[in-house]
């Protein structure tokens, strides 16, 4: 690939989606824009580029970026955000909105589901302490693609062993033609929509609690910290936002405090107390 060839995809990249791709992944463009040339009827990547130069084509631009992210996940992922989830989160947000019993959950980089099932088939655990209440589990991501297969909520034989305890998959998943299928009961507790983060999100509402997870690593630090300006805006003072094993806080916004020893689970900052930092 030439260099203003990868120069072209890095900017597009980074402008529509905040993934930043440094020119060692050269080949990793090459490999994952070959079927989108394919689908677009160009011959190879460099023609797929002169296209993508001749003009827009929100189609063209949108498999680009899709072509282009990480769709990695897994069932329960760390298996610690959804500890905290259970023993911290939840009985605080219970107590905090006993009196109107209504919670907002979402899981803001979503893949193919695995991220808000897990919570669903959480919350289906807890249906004797949630009886009364209206929990709405919002799941989202760039990638239509990833919602899509999402909604299906039919999953390989490999991803149901990675991280799904058995007696979940015994007790959410039937068996279908090889794969399995999440029986509607958690289906239909998650609405997913098709969201990028770097867009306007205020038409989702606020939520309390928030999982962000493995995603903001694919972002430079400004993406970063803008993002989770505009997060700390979608919480209420109590409300919780759980970040990837591998994602901090540190020197990248002021906008949240950890919580004391649970790595990964942050609160908002009241407004005053950023001001006056
Ligand atoms: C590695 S997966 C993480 C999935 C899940 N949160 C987890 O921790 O297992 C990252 C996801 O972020 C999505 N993503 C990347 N850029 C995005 C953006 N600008 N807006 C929304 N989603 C984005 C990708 O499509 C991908 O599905």
């Amino acid at each position: 690939m030439t260099p203003a060839d990868f120069a072209l995809f890095a900017r597009v990249l980074k402008e529509r989606s905040g993934l930043v791709v440094t020119e060692e992944k050269c080949y990793l463009i090459d490999s994952r824009l070959e079927p989108v040339a394919r689908k677009h009827g160009h011959a190879s990547v460099a023609l797929l580029a002169a296209a993508l130069r001749g003009g827009r084509d929100a189609a063209l631009t949108r498999d680009i970026v899709e072509a282009m992210t990480t769709n990695e996940s897994m069932f329960f992922r760390d298996t610690r955000p959804f500890q905290q989830f259970r023993s911290i989160v939840l009985p605080a947000l219970l107590e905090a909105r006993a009196a109107t019993r209504q919670l907002r959950i979402w899981s803001a980089a979503c893949a193919a589901g695995q991220e808000p099932y897990s919570l669903a088939m959480m919350l289906a655990e807890e249906s004797a302490r949630l009886a009364g209440w209206q929990v709405a589990l919002v799941a989202s991501d760039i990638s239509g693609e990833m919602v899509a297969r999402a909604l299906t909520g039919s999953y390989s034989e490999f991803e149901v062993q990675r991280g799904l305890p058995l007696k979940y998959l015994v007790k959410y998943f039937e068996p279908d033609s090889g794969r399995w299928q999440l029986k509607p009961e958690i289906l239909r507790m998650v609405q997913f929509r098709t969201v990028n983060l770097l867009e306007d999100l205020a038409t989702l509402g606020r939520f309390d609690a928030i999982f962000c997870r493995n995603v903001l690593l694919y972002f430079d630090a400004a993406t970063k910290t803008a993002l989770l300006d505009r997060l700390a805006l979608m919480l209420p003072r109590d409300g919780f936002l759980f970040l990837g094993g591998a994602e901090t806080m540190l020197g990248v916004s002021d906008r949240f405090s950890s919580v004391a020893d649970e790595r990964g689970l942050y609160r908002p900052m009241a407004r005053a107390a950023v001001a006056a930092k």
